[in-house]
């Protein structure tokens, strides 16, 4: 295989990667949307892929069609065909056909940008805060006070009587961008500006989502998940979530470790001194499946190897190496799995 093969080859597999993103059953997930959303997307996708895939069989079909027709045979004279210049049928022809079909496209795209825009929510509408920091999200529910991170959590919306999510969307440093493709298009997350976006589940189910904005050394372990649940799912999830930190006495000696070692400063667990603002908020650590922004698995021995040393998981990651012994992190461990 030459050189430039095995380059498009490569080209190929990364622009299917794009489509496929994580989607476990046959649909890659952009064309398996779940939401209003998602589905004006890609039914814009799709006739946008219809209406280019109509000009490129004519063109190209008319290209082959004449070099075979008005190729040179033998016994044909020499001479130039006659040139004509100036053709107004066929200039109207060329200059209307595309200004039509960039027109009729124009006006689809307005309608799903209309479709897909957020409008001001209303009073009942659920409102969260999301914020891209390098490199994991926060995610805030202002009216019910409390914070997560990497796992947004909603009640599905129901098709007769919706109940949209918005979503609004802020950066702690640089440009990152909200992705969840089964859900809404990409929505950035820029420093010292607000955006915002609607969330509209219609299937209870966990959406995978990504960073789809180049953030830095980590943004590809950037990873976000949408879990939508039962309205009395979501319910019980937020009276959890506002409890404070469980307090078990039997571990006091790991609590007292992860105030006094530092990662009080950066990271959160309300209802004790950990008041940090940098680093997720760990009030309700073992109710999110996953840690270091969908990275790993929320087990025991992924904690240990995190707490032990950040560096060697994620490099580069705003978690340094505390260089802490090994009965430290065993100990602070077992205070964070005490955090349900
Ligand atoms: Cu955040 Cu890429």
């Amino acid at each position: 295989m030459s050189h430039s093969n095995i380059y498009s080859l490569r080209v190929l597999t990364c622009v299917l990667c794009l489509f496929v993103q994580r989607t476990a059953f046959g649909l890659p997930a952009v064309f398996n949307p779940h939401s209003p959303q998602a589905e004006s997307i890609r039914s814009l996708f799709l006739l946008v892929l219809a209406v280019a895939a109509v000009i490129f069989v004519l063109v190209a079909g008319a290209a082959t069609a004449f070099m075979f027709r008005y190729r040179h045979r033998a016994g044909d004279p020499d001479t130039e065909p006659p040139q004509i210049y100036g053709s107004q049928p066929i200039e109207l022809a060329w200059t209307l056909g595309p200004f039509l079909t960039v027109l009729v496209l124009a006006l689809v795209v307005v309608r799903s940008v209309v479709q897909a825009r957020p409008e001001a929510p209303h009073d009942n509408d659920l409102g969260i805060r999301v914020v891209g920091h390098q490199w994991w999200w926060e995610v805030e529910y202002p009216e019910q006070g409390f914070t997560t991170a990497n796992e947004v959590v909603l009640p599905v919306s129901n098709v007769d009587a919706p109940e949209p999510t918005h979503v609004q969307l802020e950066s702690a440093d640089v440009i990152h961008s909200f992705w969840v493709p089964r859900l809404n298009g990409k929505t950035d997350l820029i420093p010292g500006r607000v955006n915002s976006m609607w969330l509209e589940p219609k299937r209870a189910k966990i959406y995978h989502g990504q960073c789809a904005e180049f953030c830095g050394t980590q943004h590809a372990h950037m990873l976000l998940t949408v879990k939508a649940v039962s309205t009395d799912e979501f319910a019980q999830w937020v009276a959890n979530q506002q409890e404070p930190a469980v307090e078990d006495p039997a571990v006091a000696e790991g609590r007292q470790r992860f105030m006094s070692l530092a990662c009080a400063d950066c990271h959160r667990i309300r209802g004790t001194a950990a008041n940090g603002e940098f680093a997720p908020d760990l009030t309700h650590l073992m109710s999110r499946g996953t840690i270091v922004a969908g990275l790993l698995e929320n087990s025991r021995d992924n904690l240990v190897a995190w707490v032990s040393n950040p560096q060697a998981i994620k490099t580069g990651s705003r978690m340094p190496d505390m260089r802490l012994e090994h009965e430290d992190v065993e100990k602070i461990v077992d205070f964070l799995e005490t955090l349900k």
